[in-house]
């Protein structure tokens, strides 16, 4: 019995040393110290030993079973170790691998032309102001020599929020909002967002403008000429082919529209200029003694001239930009085109 014991002892000692689970390792301790274990087994024949061999073997199979569970918690602890070292070696993170980079947003194109020409009516001693969104007719309309009525408000398809508020159909309101405000002379734009029931192709019911007022004694339409050559000339950084046409617009006197010459097609004649070599970008004029009045300016002493040039259409020429909705789509293979 003794031999058969150091037998089990024997091969225990090998198998939990080759066991590299715990699972195994569990399995394993049933198979030696479980309840039909090997060790079990033996014991229970210890029955028929006679009364002197029973605490010998006794002792004997207890410092197997000691040895067996000690071996058993060893084992255990070096497949913990091992497990550990090799999660440690396994997930270990690599410092010097370059980075993920996060994606950077970038200014839309609508708001880097605004930003362009804010900085270059600066350096000719304009300054930027702004006004509201949702206008009243007073300011939109009203102020600017545009009553009730009058068949220039079809010109311009508003949104009314009420009978008295719209949302302003061009920035020309601001020039109101400012002459209120400031004694003459004053030389401002006001770049900002306008809404016209409009919508095709090449109208958005949403748009840009910057706005243009110039107040001072003996103001001319040479200054206002000068002033937006210079203007177009630094925009698109070539000197610009401009043309004036006499137009209407109640609020100036004369008033004119400014074509200037296709940057597409250089004025030859193209499908962007409907073969007329030209473009209309701009509206402007002379200041309305009418509306002068209204803000209690003397038109006597003081003239000035204004203008309101549509945003969008800058952009398209100056970037090649052949359809208006880009804009508006958000699409980011667009957009991220536009990194400054
Ligand atoms: N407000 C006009 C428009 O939106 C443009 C304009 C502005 C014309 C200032 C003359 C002077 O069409």
């Amino acid at each position: 019995m003794k031999s058969k014991l150091e037998d089990i002892l024997k091969n225990a000692r090998g198998l939990f040393q080759e066991a590299d689970t715990e699972a195994s390792l569990n399995d394993l301790k049933v198979r030696f110290l479980g309840k039909k274990g090997e060790l079990t087994n033996v014991m229970k024949g210890m029955r028929d030993l006679s009364a002197e061999e029973r605490p010998l073997i006794g002792k004997i199979v207890n410092d197997i079973k000691n040895e067996m569970e000690e071996l058993f918690d060893a084992r255990r602890e070096d497949i913990h170790h091992a497990s550990l070292d090799r999660k440690l070696r396994e997930e270990k993170i690599d410092v010097t691998l370059p980075g993920r980079r996060s994606p950077r947003g970038s200014k839309h194109p609508i708001t880097l032309v605004t930003e362009e020409i804010n900085e270059i009516f600066s350096t000719l001693g304009f300054g930027v102001v702004e006004g509201p969104e949702i206008e009243n007719d007073y300011h939109n309309f009203e102020a600017l020599n545009i009553p009730k009525n009058h068949p220039a408000r079809d010109m311009q398809d508003t949104f009314y929020v009420s009978d008295d508020i719209v949302l302003r159909t061009h920035t020309s309101p601001v020039q109101i909002r400012t002459m209120l405000q400031h004694k003459p002379p004053l030389k401002v734009i006001a770049p900002g967002t306008v809404y016209r029931r409009d919508s095709d192709l090449t109208h958005s019911p949403m748009f840009h403008q910057v706005e243009g007022l110039l107040v001072d004694y003996k103001v001319t339409f040479g200054d206002l000429k000068g002033t937006l050559q210079a203007f177009l000339n630094r925009f698109f950084g070539k000197k610009i082919g401009v043309r004036f046409r006499p137009s209407f617009f109640p609020f100036t006197e004369p008033s004119a529209e400014v074509d200037i010459q296709c940057v597409i097609c250089s004025g030859k004649g193209c499908r962007v200029c409907k073969d007329t070599g030209w473009l209309e970008i701009l509206g402007c004029g002379m200041v309305d003694p009418e509306v002068f009045k209204a803000v209690d300016y003397d038109p006597e002493v003081f003239s000035g001239y204004a203008f309101g040039v549509g945003l969008e259409r800058l952009c398209m020429l100056k970037n090649g930009i052949s359809d208006l909705r880009l804009f508006f789509e958000n699409d980011i293979r667009f957009l991220k085109q536009f990194t400054n």
